[in-house]
């Protein structure tokens, strides 16, 4: 890929980083915070590994300065949070927090006076418990419930926010939610999953109408995990089991959302849930699209499963990363082209990464290079993409810093800085020296 590296990028290409509330603020008590379904949902023995909770997390809550400051060291132009719904709303709506909004104010100025664009994502996962005890995603009011949500997030800081975010990944919370028992409210439900995955749409459709009426300058989109799907074989079962997988996890919110229609499985199995309008409620014309990927995903027929498939593995002989999953920076570039060629739309990459289990070596260094080689080449694929004409415009890495890896707790690092847990000290790890350079010579124009 000699040529490729030299593919110049446009000038005000992003380079970026992104995090989420539940995963590093920690301070879960702190200042009116109320709990979230993930508070309840690490309580119960068995979800979360070595019992981890977010309690503490990152500390990001208190450490916040700290962390702006990491991210000027590495030279990113642009940083991707979420606000935490229950910080700001402990009882879901109503009465906001002050205390919590005030929160984000001294997180959104900092980025700014450190001349980092801040990129705000409503929902990433943590809902309000309280939302949840009054049916959370299957209950159709919810959608009414996030608008309001919306409408406050947009009113507070509009002013100095330009990108917000709806949803990350509404097919992972909703599929590992309803599908697989895998998240909170840890159901396996098929109704139940149809149903959240119309309500979630719906709440989409809200939100984004409501940033724009009290943000109007604000540049409005949603954040979809895009992969390809592949059979574990060529039976007709298992590639039946790949097409019903890829419409939940690549298709039912993306299609709903900006082509306004569901893909034709999904279709059926939502009608029961749909009123007439809905998917004008849904269908809005995003202002850029934000893809995040790390692998493909392997399907197989389950006959047993509730909903008739199951998740497979890769095939043994493929790269992979030091947590397992697959490694394929080709399929990173041809969805990619995919998704431009699909929807037309600016792309933002705002996830890519590879997580490790890992510590500092006896002079306290982490020398990361899996992870470098594997950001190196998945760079090089956005290069390749954009040679072949998507209109990629930002690439953000998971994550900034290593946290709360939801069923995982914190074995898995995703990180470019590494945290000690008991210190909370913040170390650089081998990929965040390889970032700063890359950023660096991609302003200056210098080749690598
Ligand atoms: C994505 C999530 C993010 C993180 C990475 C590794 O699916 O959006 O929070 O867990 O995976």
């Amino acid at each position: 890929m000699g040529d490729v590296k030299r593919t110049s990028l446009p000038h005000d290409f992003l380079w970026g980083v992104s995090t989420s509330s539940y995963q590093i603020e920690g301070a879960a008590q702190a200042d009116g915070r109320g709990p979230s379904v993930w508070d309840a949902y690490c309580r119960v023995l068995g979800h979360v590994a070595n019992s981890d909770t977010g309690d503490v997390a990152c500390d990001h809550y208190h450490r916040y300065r700290e962390d702006i400051a990491l991210m000027k060291d590495i030279g990113v132009g642009a940083y991707r949070f979420s606000v935490s719904w229950p910080r700001v709303l402990p009882t879901g709506r109503g009465q906001a927090n002050e205390a919590g909004l005030a929160f984000y104010d001294r997180l959104i100025d900092g980025l700014l006076a450190a001349k980092i664009e801040p990129w705000l994502c409503l929902y990433h996962w943590d809902l309000p418990q309280v939302l949840q005890d009054q049916g959370g995603w299957l209950n159709r009011d919810i959608a009414g419930w996030f608008g309001d949500y919306a409408q406050l997030i947009a009113t507070r800081f509009g002013d100095r926010v330009g990108r917000f975010a709806t949803f990350n990944e509404p097919s992972v919370f909703t599929l590992f939610g309803y599908g697989f028992a895998w998240h909170p409210p840890g159901a396996t439900d098929p109704a139940g999953l149809y149903k959240a995955t119309h309500h979630v749409n719906l709440a989409h459709g809200a939100g984004v109408d409501a940033l724009r009426t009290y943000s109007p300058s604000a540049l409005v989109g949603a954040i979809h995990n895009m992969q390809p799907v592949r059979p574990v074989s060529r039976t007709v079962a298992d590639e039946a089991a790949a097409t019903l997988l890829d419409e939940h996890w690549n298709k039912v919110f993306p299609e709903a959302q900006i082509l306004g229609r569901y893909p034709p499985m999904l279709a059926r199995a939502i009608e029961p849930y749909m009123q007439p309008g809905d998917l004008a409620r849904i269908c809005r014309q995003p202002d850029w699209f934000g893809v995040n990927h790390y692998s493909p995903v392997y399907a197989k027929a389950d006959a047993n499963a509730p909903l008739g498939f199951a998740w497979a593995d890769a095939p043994a002989d493929v790269p992979r990363s030091p947590i397992g999953w697959q490694m394929d920076p080709a399929a990173f570039r041809d969805t990619l082209i995919d998704v431009h060629r699909r929807y037309r739309l600016p792309i933002y990459v705002l996830e890519n990464g590879a997580g490790a289990v890992e510590k500092p070596d006896a002079a306290g260094v982490i020398d990361d290079r899996e992870r470098v080689g594997y950001l190196s080449d998945y760079t090089d694929a956005l290069r390749e993409a954009i040679a072949a004409g998507a209109d990629v415009r930002g690439y953000f890495v998971w994550s900034l810093l290593d946290n709360f890896e939801w069923g995982a707790g914190y074995d898995n690092r995703f990180g470019l800085f590494y945290v000690d847990y008991q210190t909370q000290r913040r170390i650089p790890k081998a990929s965040a020296r390889w970032y700063a350079q890359l950023i660096r010579s991609e302003r200056t124009g210098v080749a690598r």
